[in-house]
């Protein structure tokens, strides 16, 4: 959709206009953030590829460095300023390098920017990640460029450069619709809007063709795809839901893994777990956040859901697959928490049995409501639950991690093991990391049977038995039939 850019044009930038077609250019990618923005920083190289430009592995010898940031938390976008500083003072002496601050702060800040970082010369939100060749040229007609208007995204139309061989990323629907008091998302990623499965099925299809073993589907809220599409089904329901979009490129020739993040418990299906019990390529594994284990906080959070809804889930997806793996994103000292409520949040860790928790102190974060309530927590209130919290879930997760030992786990190849050149590294269907000795050249992206023989809190290490030809799908589906 064309719509038009905002232009800032100087004087003192026109007096450096670059010629394209000079010597290769070199470029550098810093990725901050989730795994959207891993996803768009992958489709942006790719952009930059296609144009000509080169990889510097060393930032310090790029002539363009792009920033994909995140704002999540205070930390999270400090860290990026840090980054940018050293480039911005390294600009003075090499004029013609290019400073592109992309993602989420870009979105948050916006122009500001412009007068806090004058160094910069494009700034645009993730909206338009696929349109950074057409910013580029503008930049290199001279333009100091600031792309954060809301626009229809548009499909890509470039290769991305994708850092794995084996596992990729395939993004179905951008933005978040809703409204957690805490959270920037909605501010800086736009409303929601899907894919067409038409579009994300061509994408495996060339994936697989291409050699990718894994793709995973991505969203801030997954469960939401297809509301934005036209459809209804006789029943009333959505016609493109993401169950819908499970079993349209499940059989797409060879991927032989299908995983998806992030899962929102308010929206969470019976019919989504049926049709991942029932898919052999889709993986036992659900990445669905709680925040907190208190109804009360789970409500000032705009959540749209309680504890005991999040257990019924965990264990309606237990019914259908006794060794799921869970994982899940908690914060801790949320404005007002109280001692108790905190401890209902370790409750609900310590009888759920997390594969994998990812926990965060509150931040409080610009346009979002909970940053103006005056209940606030002090920073050392805060940093005591999460130390607490980290211990407990440290504890189970390791107590978890041994149900593995001594099983033999099917293992997707993807690396060397850096630690262990005669290693190999590859993931569980349940997303563990797992070592085991073995020859890359042969192995990268091999399913592998593997003797879990040690089992630690975050990876396994095991001895391969045999390289799977086929699908092997653990569940006995007849029992609900
Ligand atoms: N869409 C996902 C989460 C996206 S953000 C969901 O709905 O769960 C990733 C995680 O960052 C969140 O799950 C939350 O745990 C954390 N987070 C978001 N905003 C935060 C804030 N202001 N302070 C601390 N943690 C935050
Ligand atoms: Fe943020 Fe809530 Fe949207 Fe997740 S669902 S991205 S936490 S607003
Ligand atoms: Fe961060 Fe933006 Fe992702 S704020 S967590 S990079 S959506």
């Amino acid at each position: 959709m064309a719509t038009p850019t905002t232009m800032l044009t100087t004087e003192t930038k026109t007096d450096r206009k670059i010629d394209t077609k000079a010597a290769p250019r070199h470029y550098h990618i810093t990725t901050f953030g989730c795994q959207m923005n891993k996803a768009d920083s992958e489709r942006m190289a790719g952009i930059l590829e296609h144009m000509g430009f080169q990889w510097a592995e060393n930032p310090d010898e790029a002539d363009l460095i792009l920033y994909n940031t995140c704002t999540i938390r205070d930390n999270a976008e400090q860290r990026v300023y840090s980054h940018l500083g050293k480039q911005a003072i390294r600009k003075q002496e090499k004029p013609d390098l290019t400073l592109i601050m992309a993602g989420c702060v870009a979105q948050q800040e916006g122009e500001a920017l412009l007068r806090r970082v004058p160094e910069l010369d494009l700034i645009m939100g993730p909206q338009h990640a696929n349109r950074l060749e057409d910013l580029l040229n503008e930049v290199f007609q001279g333009s100091q460029v600031v792309a954060t208007e809301s626009v229809e995204i548009m499909e890509d139309i470039t290769k991305a450069r994708r850092d794995s061989s084996v596992t990729a990323w395939v993004n179905v629907i951008y933005g978040c619709n809703e409204r957690c008091t805490y959270c920037v998302v909605p501010g800086v990623r736009g409303v929601e809007q899907s894919r067409l499965p038409e579009a994300i099925r061509a994408e495996m299809v060339e994936l697989g063709k291409q050699g990718y073993k894994e793709v995973t589907l991505l969203g801030q809220n997954i469960d939401a795809y297809g509301r934005d599409l036209p459809g209804t089904t006789p029943e009333g329901r959505h016609q493109h839901t993401l169950t819908d979009l499970l079993y349209y490129i499940h059989d797409v020739p060879g991927i032989e893994r299908i995983r998806f993040a992030t899962s929102h418990p308010r929206y969470f299906t019976e019919r989504l777990i049926k049709a991942c019990a029932e898919l052999p390529k889709v993986c036992e594994l659900f990445h669905i956040p709680f925040q907190s284990g208190d109804n009360d906080i789970l409500k000032a959070m705009a959540r749209g859901y309680t504890h005991q809804k999040y257990r019924r889930i965990i264990e309606m997806i237990r019914t259908y697959m006794p060794d799921a793996s869970i994982s899940a994103d908690a914060i801790v000292g949320f404005p007002g928490e109280t001692e108790e409520q905190f401890d209902r949040t370790m409750e609900l860790v310590a009888d759920i049995g997390f594969d994998h928790v990812n926990t965060a102190a509150y931040s409080p974060r610009p346009n979002t409501p909970a940053a103006l309530w005056e209940n606030q927590l002090s920073e050392e209130v805060k940093s005591d639950r999460l130390q607490r919290l980290n211990h407990l879930v440290n504890t189970k997760v390791a107590e978890r991690s041994q149900r593995y030992l001594g099983r033999i786990e099917e293992v997707l190849v993807e690396e060397k093991n850096p630690k262990y050149p005669h290693q190999v590294m590859g993931r569980t269907r349940g997303n563990r990391l797992t070592f085991f000795p073995g020859d890359i050249d042969q192995l990268k992206g091999k399913l592998v049977q593997v003797k879990i023989t040690a089992a630690r809190a975050f990876s396994l290490t095991g001895g391969s038995l045999d390289v799977v030809s086929g699908l092997r799908k653990a569940i006995d589906l007849s029992r609900f039939e």
